[in-house]
């Protein structure tokens, strides 16, 4: 399969890359810079990397980008400083999402394409009712006041669930909910749920980001597991010991 990850410098992404690479997949990358990435992936004959911050590439370098990919994955985040949280480009993860599904149809692909979101646990699935106690409404309503990277996540993952919605024809989408992120060296057990089972507030539990990898990749290579997830937003907790 072919897989383009956006974000593929980050934490998660680079995991993401990884794993890709190490079943035998191609993988498309469009990264800022390659600096944080392995020489011996770098070097990988399946890798193409397209350098450039992905708003600032043409609608023509990426319709290019896309045509032949499978799936694309994101884990596109604002960079935890100043300029990453309150800076631009404020709308980094929903514009990519929205720039990208309009690549992805303008090739007019005859297969659907698999797009896979990494979101947060912080975000609700609208199409369910999920329950949040008041305390974490009044603190979410503040942190979409304060904090823009969360109403980004919250629109990205909105625009894949209201605009592509659940029968597009070229698009099917599952945009995962992981709680705190911690790292660890090798893929745990963990555990998936279509909604939050505790509070990502005030009882947050763990998802190491090599388990979203993981999921991630596990969603792109089995139709089986992505019938069941896709349209959905399952929240991913590590299994804790
Ligand atoms: N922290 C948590 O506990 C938590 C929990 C749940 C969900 N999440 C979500 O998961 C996301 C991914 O987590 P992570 O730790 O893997 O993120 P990360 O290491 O910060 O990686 C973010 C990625 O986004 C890219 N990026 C940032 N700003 C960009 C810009 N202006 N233009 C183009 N690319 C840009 C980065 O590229 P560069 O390498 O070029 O900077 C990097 O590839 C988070 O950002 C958050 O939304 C976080």
């Amino acid at each position: 399969m072919t897989i383009l990850i956006a974000g593929a410098s980050g934490a998660t992404g680079r995991l993401l890359l990884d794993q890709l690479l190490n079943l035998g997949h191609k993988v498309k990358i469009i990264v800022r810079s390659t600096q944080n990435i392995s020489k011996t992936i770098l070097e990988n004959e399946n890798l193409t990397v397209v350098e450039g911050s992905i708003l600032e590439l043409t609608d023509e370098k990426l319709v290019k980008t896309v045509n032949g990919c499978d799936a694309i994955a994101s884990c596109l985040g604002h960079t935890p400083n100043m300029s990453g949280l309150f800076g631009q480009p404020r709308k980094l993860v929903t514009e990519t999402t929205r720039r990208l599904c309009h690549a992805v149809k303008a090739n007019k692909p005859s297969n659907k394409i698999k797009y896979v979101l990494m979101n947060t646990a912080g975000n609700s699935n609208r199409d369910l009712s999920e329950k949040i106690s008041f305390g974490q409404k009044i603190v979410i309503a503040l942190l979409c006041l304060l904090l823009p990277p969360h109403v980004d996540n919250e629109n990205a993952a909105d625009y894949l669930r209201v605009e592509i919605n659940q029968n597009d024809n070229f698009i099917q989408w599952v945009v995962i909910r992981p709680d705190k992120l911690i790292n660890e060296s090798v893929v745990s057990e963990y555990n998936l749920y279509p909604s939050p089972i505790r509070s990502a507030l005030f009882d947050a539990g763990k998802t190491s980001r090599i388990n979203v990898a993981n999921f991630m990749v596990r969603l792109i290579a089995d139709n089986e597991l992505w019938d069941k997830w896709q349209g959905q937003m399952p929240v991913i907790y590590n299994e804790e010991t």
